[in-house]
């Protein structure tokens, strides 16, 4: 599941030309789905009408009428777990992953073979994360809004992977605790009603954020990196897929 601004095509492109583009992994079956809101602001009308058009040519397309912006990301993120619940019973794992991450789904499904198959929640997991009261911080929360000093455990937004029982949890907790616009702490509330702690992955390096310059055998032991360009993941990609030297 990919959260991305309706005027984002090219990195939709860019993760349909690579990692979403796997359906079958270890023998298990993979779906893509792109989220999306209302776009907002100038040429609205033709730009919903590229998205219709989208739609119609690769059917991955979840939109909801909510605008699209980023302090709406808490909104999307609960789209996505009601989509979850009521649309995908058949499903045992579900990941939310921004769009300009690399993402090797072989690793990936690996892991889950092995995973808890209830109320379980993986990815970098952020504990004691100081909630930001500089008002210029992209993240600031005031006191009046969330009182206290540090966040419960959370999975940060970049990467996470959850059971299929979680989505309909996490929405029946959402009636229950405030909203607040960051959507990865916003679960970590909703995780803490439940009295569910999100778990580190079995290996510690397999969810990374920015890793910088890495050579193929990087991207084939970890589970996601983050990105700076879509060509970034293209190029990649297409080196990934060549013959090359053995990686230990
Ligand atoms: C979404 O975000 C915009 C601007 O950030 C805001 O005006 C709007 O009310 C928000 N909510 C919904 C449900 O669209
Ligand atoms: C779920 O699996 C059952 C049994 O295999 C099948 O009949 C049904 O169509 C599946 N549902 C969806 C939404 O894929």
């Amino acid at each position: 599941m990919v959260p991305v601004a309706p005027y984002n095509r090219e990195a939709r492109e860019a993760v349909r030309r690579t990692w979403g583009s796997e359906r079958q992994v270890l023998g298990r079956e993979v779906r893509l789905f792109f989220l999306l809101g209302l776009p907002s602001g100038e040429e609205t009308e033709q730009l919903q009408e590229k998205v219709l058009q989208e739609s119609k040519e690769h059917q991955d397309l979840l939109q909801s009428d909510f605008i699209d912006s980023y302090k709406n990301l808490t909104i999307k993120t609960m789209v996505m777990m009601e989509w979850l619940s009521s649309r995908c019973p058949n499903a045992s794992y579900a990941m939310k992953i921004d769009s300009d991450m690399f993402l090797n789904v072989n690793t990936l499904v690996n892991m889950l073979l092995h995973a808890p198959t209830q109320n379980y929640m993986t990815g970098l997991v952020a504990r004691w994360g100081a909630v930001l009261r500089d008002r210029n911080s992209k993240w600031y929360l005031p006191k009046e809004v969330f009182p206290e000093p540090v966040y419960p455990p959370y999975a940060l937004g970049l990467g996470y992977v959850f059971t299929l029982d979680l989505p309909r949890k996490l929405v029946e907790a959402s009636r229950h605790v405030k909203a607040v616009y960051i959507e990865d702490v916003y679960l970590g509330l909703c995780m803490r009603h439940l009295g569910i702690r999100p778990t580190d992955p079995p290996s510690g390096n397999l969810f990374q954020g920015y890793a910088g310059a890495q050579d193929r055998c990087h991207y084939m032991a970890v589970i996601t990196t983050i990105l700076d360009t879509p060509q970034e993941l293209l190029d990649i990609w297409r080196n990934l897929h060549q013959p090359g030297p053995v990686c230990y």
